[in-house]
C-alpha cells in the first residue's frame, strides 16, 4: 500500500492496488471534527475522479471507528463543509464505498457508516446510536436509515435507550455484510475488490423500503413502545422525538423523514434538556481529573481487596471487585453475619442469572473469587482494604489503628463512611498518607457512583491508584474534601432541613414528594426516609419527641420495612398511600410547636428544597471540599437521581441565573431560620459579577 497523501489534517488517502482506502486520524476517537469531513469530502472526490480507482474503504487509525459527531463542536457556529455534505458525498460516489468498523461506530459515525455502500467490521466492533443521551437523536439520517435496515422494533430500541450491539447482531441484523477475521483494512480491501468484481450494486439505504413498508401494516407498535418505555423516560424530550423521527421513517417518503429529522434535531439541539446533558458527558469525564495528579503520578498495583463487615454495603462492594476480576476477602465479626452476608451476596447474582444476565457457572466463578473470613490479619497481603463496619467513630478509629498494625507497606486503607472525619481515622496509622474514603452508594453492586475522600495526609499516588480502581469497577468517581457528610449527604441535609420544615408548616409528605418527582428525583425525600427505615440513627432509650421522625419512630412506623412510615405500605405490592393519621400527627405536633400551617405552593416547595441545596454546594466550592463545580453535579446525578436534564444542581442553578438563586436564598432567608439560608460568599461574587460556577478553575482539595 502507498504511504498515502494527505487530504486534510485529520486524513490521508491510501492506494491498494485499484482500493483506495480513506484513513481517517482523529485521536481520540475520531470524532467528526472538521478535519475528518474535509478529509473524507476530498477523498470521495479525488478516488472518483481517479480512473485507477474502482473501489473506496473508508477506514480509521487508532483504537475505534469514528465515535460521533465533534460535541465540543456543537453549540458552536456550523463550519463548512457539514456532515451532510461529506456524507452525501459517500452515498452518491460513482464507485462503491465500504466501512471497514473496528472500536465503537456511533452516532454520527454509525450514521456514516450508513450511507456506505458496504460494511465490514473485525468481531470486537460495536454499534450504537447513543444520542439520545445526551438529549439528541441521530440528526444525520440515523433515524431514516437504521429502521430501513435492521427493522422498526430495534430501531426504536437503539435510538431510545443508546445501547450499544456486538458485531455478530449486528451481522444477523444485516447492519454489517462482513466480519472479518485478521487485518481489518485489508479484509475490507478484498471485500470492496469482490464487490467490483462481482459488479455488485452501489446500494443506497435510502431506497430500501421493505422494513418500513412492513411496520406501515402495524401502526400500534409506536404507542405500544411508548407505554413501554414510558417510566424509564419520564420527562426526557429525546426518546419522545427519536420515537417520532422513527414514525416519521415508517409513515413518509426517506426525505420527508429527513427533513423531520433535521427539524426535531434542532429543536432538541436548542432545548435545556440536550444543553444539560451534554454539560453532563464532560462533567463526568473531567471528575477523574485532578490538577495536581498527572501522567507522571505513580499508580500502585490493586490485585487483592479486604473488605471488613458483610453488611448491606461491604457485600456490594466486594461484589464490585469480584466482578471486575480481582478476588476479595471479606471479614465479619462472627460465622453468622458472615453466612448472612455471602448468602446476599450470592442471591444478588443468582437473581441476575435468573434475569439472564449471566449463567449460573458465572454465579459459582464469581463466589469462588470471595473468601470468607473471621480473621482481620487475613488483609496482611491485601493491597487494598475497605472498612464498612458501623458508622461509629471509635469503631472506626479502633479498626484504622488494628489495620496499620496487620496491613502491608504500601497497601491502602480505605473508609466507607458516609460522614465521618478520614483524617482521625488516619490519624490512628502510622501512615496517613495511605488512608483514604471510598465512598459507596447502595446498593453498592449497582450505584455507579464513587465518592472519594481525599484526607489531609492522603498521598497523590494513593487518590491517582484509587481513581484507577473506580474505572476498573465501573463506577464513576468524584472527589470531595473532609467535611460532615461530603459532598453529597452534606447538600442533602440542607434539602431534608427545609422538608422538614414545609412539612409542619402544611404541605404533606405526598405534597413535597410529588414536587420533586415531577421535578425528575425517582422519590421525594419521605419516600428516601421510609425507604433508608425511618429508625436508623435512632434511639429508643433517648427518644424524646422533640422530631417528627421521633414521633414517628415512638409511634412505631419504621417506614417501608415494617409497612409504616410516612406513608403507608401495601404488603403485597408494596405501593404507597399517605398515611391520614401521620398527617393529624404532623398538624398535632406543629401545634405544639406553636407553627401555623398554611397552603405551600409547588414553587415554594421547590425553591426551598434546592435553594439551599445549590448555596450548600457553593459552600463546599469555598471550602476547597470539591474540585470543581461539576464534581458536585456528578455526585447528584450519579448518587441521588437528579435528573440529568437538569445537569445537576451547580449547572440547574447557572441556568436559572445566580443572581436569581441568590435573590431566591435572600427572599426566604428573611423570614426563615438557618445556616442554609446565609447566602455563600462565593455565590454572591459570581452572581454579582455575572458569572457561573464553571468559570471558576479547578482547584486542589484542601
Ligand atoms: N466528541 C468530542 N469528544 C469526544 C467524543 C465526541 N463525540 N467522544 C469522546 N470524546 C472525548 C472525551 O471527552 C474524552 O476526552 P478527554 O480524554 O479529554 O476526557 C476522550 O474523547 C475519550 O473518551 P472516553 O474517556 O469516553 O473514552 P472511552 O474509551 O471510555 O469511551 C466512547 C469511548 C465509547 C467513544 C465514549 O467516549 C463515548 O460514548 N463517546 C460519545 C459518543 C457519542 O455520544 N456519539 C454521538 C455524538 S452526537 C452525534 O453524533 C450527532 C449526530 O447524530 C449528528
Ligand atoms: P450494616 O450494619 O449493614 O453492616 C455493617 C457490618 O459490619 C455488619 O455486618 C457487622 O457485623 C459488621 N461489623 C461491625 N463491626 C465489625 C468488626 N469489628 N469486625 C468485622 N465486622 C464488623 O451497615 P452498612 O449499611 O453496610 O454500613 C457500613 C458503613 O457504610 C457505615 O460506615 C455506613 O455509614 C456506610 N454507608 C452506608 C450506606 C447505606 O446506605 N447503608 C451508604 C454509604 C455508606
Amino acid at each position: 500500500m502507498s504511504n498515502g497523501s494527505e487530504l486534510s489534517s485529520m486524513a490521508t488517502l491510501q492506494q491498494h492496488g485499484d482500493i483506495a482506502v480513506i484513513m481517517i486520524n482523529n485521536p481520540p476517537v475520531n470524532a467528526l471534527s472538521l478535519g475528518v469531513r474535509e478529509g473524507i469530502l476530498e477523498g470521495i472526490k479525488q478516488a472518483d475522479a481517479d480512473d485507477s480507482i474502482k473501489g473506496i474503504v473508508l477506514a480509521c487509525a487508532g483504537r475505534t471507528f469514528i465515535a460521533g459527531a465533534d460535541i465540543t463542536e456543537f453549540g458552536k457556529p456550523p463550519q463548512s463543509p457539514s456532515l451532510w455534505d461529506a456524507m452525501e458525498a459517500i452515498e452518491n460516489a460513482t464507485k462503491p464505498v465500504v466501512a471497514a468498523i473496528h472500536g465503537t461506530a456511533l452516532g454520527g459515525g454509525l450514521e456514516t457508516a450508513l450511507v456506505c455502500h458496504y460494511r465490514v467490521c473485525d468481531g470486537a466492533a460495536r454499534f450504537g446510536l447513543p444520542e439520545v443521551k445526551l438529549g439528541l437523536l441521530p440528526g444525520a439520517g440515523g433515524t431514516q436509515r437504521l429502521p430501513r435496515v435492521v427493522g422498526v422494533q430495534k430501531a426504536l430500541e437503539m435510538v431510545t435507550s443508546g445501547k450499544m450491539i456486538g458485531s455478530a447482531e449486528a451481522a444477523a441484523d444485516g447492519l454489517v455484510d462482513q466480519i472479518v477475521d485478521g487485518d481489518l483494512t485489508e479484509g475490507a480491501i478484498a471485500f470492496a475488490t469482490k464487490v467490483v468484481e462481482e459488479g455488485k450494486p452501489l446500494v443506497k439505504i435510502r431506497d430500501q423500503n421493505d422494513k418500513v413498508e412492513a411496520a406501515r401494516a402495524e401502526p400500534g407498535i409506536f404507542d405500544a413502545f411508548r407505554r413501554k418505555i414510558g417510566r424509564k423516560t419520564r420527562n426526557f424530550e429525546a426518546p419522545e422525538a427519536n420515537i417520532q423521527c422513527i414514525e416519521a421513517a415508517v409513515n413518509k417518503p426517506f426525505d420527508e423523514g429527513l427533513a423531520i429529522e433535521r427539524e426535531l434535531f434542532g429543536k432538541l439541539m436548542s432545548g435545556n434538556q440536550s444543553a444539560a446533558q451534554r454539560y453532563y458527558f464532560f462533567a463526568e469525564r473531567q471528575a477523574a481529573k485532578v490538577p495536581d495528579i498527572g501522567r507522571d503520578t505513580p499508580v500502585r498495583e490493586i490485585k487483592s481487596v479486604g473488605v471488613l463487615g458483610a453488611g448491606t454495603m461491604g457485600g456490594g462492594i466486594s461484589m464490585n471487585f469480584a466482578q471486575a476480576g480481582i478476588p476479595v476477602t471479606i471479614v465479619e465479626r462472627d460465622q453468622a453475619a458472615l453466612d448472612r452476608g455471602l448468602g446476599v451476596m450470592r442471591k444478588n447474582w443468582e437473581r441476575g442469572a435468573k434475569k439472564g444476565r449471566m449463567t449460573m457457572a458465572d454465579v459459582d466463578r464469581l463466589m469462588g473469587l470471595i473468601t470468607g473470613s473471621l480473621d482481620k490479619n487475613d488483609f496482611a497481603d491485601k493491597d487494598l482494604v475497605i472498612e464498612a463496619v458501623f458508622e461509629n467513630m471509635d469503631l472506626k478509629r479502633s479498626i484504622f489503628k488494628e489495620l496499620d498494625g496487620i496491613c502491608k507497606p504500601g497497601a491502602i486503607m480505605a473508609s466507607n463512611t458516609s460522614y465521618l472525619d478520614v483524617n482521625e481515622m488516619a490519624a490512628e496509622t502510622s501512615r496517613p498518607g495511605d488512608v483514604i474514603g471510598m465512598h459507596f452508594f447502595s446498593p453498592a453492586n449497582i450505584m455507579r457512583l464513587l465518592e472519594i475522600v481525599r484526607a489531609e495526609k492522603t498521598s497523590a499516588d494513593v487518590l491517582a491508584t484509587v481513581l484507577k480502581v473506580a474505572k476498573k469497577i465501573n463506577k464513576v468517581a468524584a472527589v470531595a474534601g473532609v467535611c460532615g457528610g461530603f459532598i453529597g449527604n452534606r447538600m442533602l441535609a440542607q434539602r431534608q432541613v427545609e422538608a422538614n420544615n414545609i412539612v409542619l408548616e402544611g404541605a404533606t409528605p405526598a405534597h413535597i414528594d410529588q414536587v420533586l418527582y415531577d421535578f425528575g428525583f425517582p422519590m421525594g425525600p419521605f419516600a428516601m426516609s421510609d425507604l433508608a427505615g425511618l429508625d436508623i440513627g435512632w434511639d429508643e432509650a433517648s427518644s424524646s419527641s422533640s422530631t417528627m421522625r421521633e414521633v414517628l419512630c415512638e409511634s412505631g412506623r419504621r417506614g417501608q420495612k415494617n409497612g409504616r412510615g410516612y406513608y403507608v405500605y401495601d404488603p403485597e405490592t408494596r405501593a404507597s398511600s399517605p398515611d391520614p393519621e401521620v398527617e393529624q400527627m404532623i398538624r398535632d405536633f406543629a401545634e405544639k410547636q406553636g407553627i401555623e400551617q398554611r397552603d405551600v405552593s409547588d414553587q415554594e416547595i421547590l425553591d426551598r428544597c434546592l435553594l439551599p441545596m445549590v448555596n450548600e454546594g457553593a459552600k463546599i466550592l469555598e471550602e476547597k471540599k470539591a474540585i470543581r463545580s461539576s464534581d458536585i453535579d456528578v455526585v447528584w446525578v450519579n448518587g441521588y437521581g437528579w435528573p440529568v436534564y437538569h445537569g445537576g444542581p451547580m449547572f440547574w442553578a447557572e441556568l436559572r441565573g445566580l443572581a436569581d438563586v441568590k435573590a431566591g436564598l435572600e427572599k426566604y432567608g428573611a423570614g426563615l431560620e438557618g445556616e442554609h439560608w446565609k447566602v455563600s460568599p462565593l455565590l454572591a461574587e459570581l452572581a454579582e459579577a455575572g458569572k457561573k460556577f464553571q468559570d471558576l478553575p479547578a482547584q486542589n482539595i484542601e
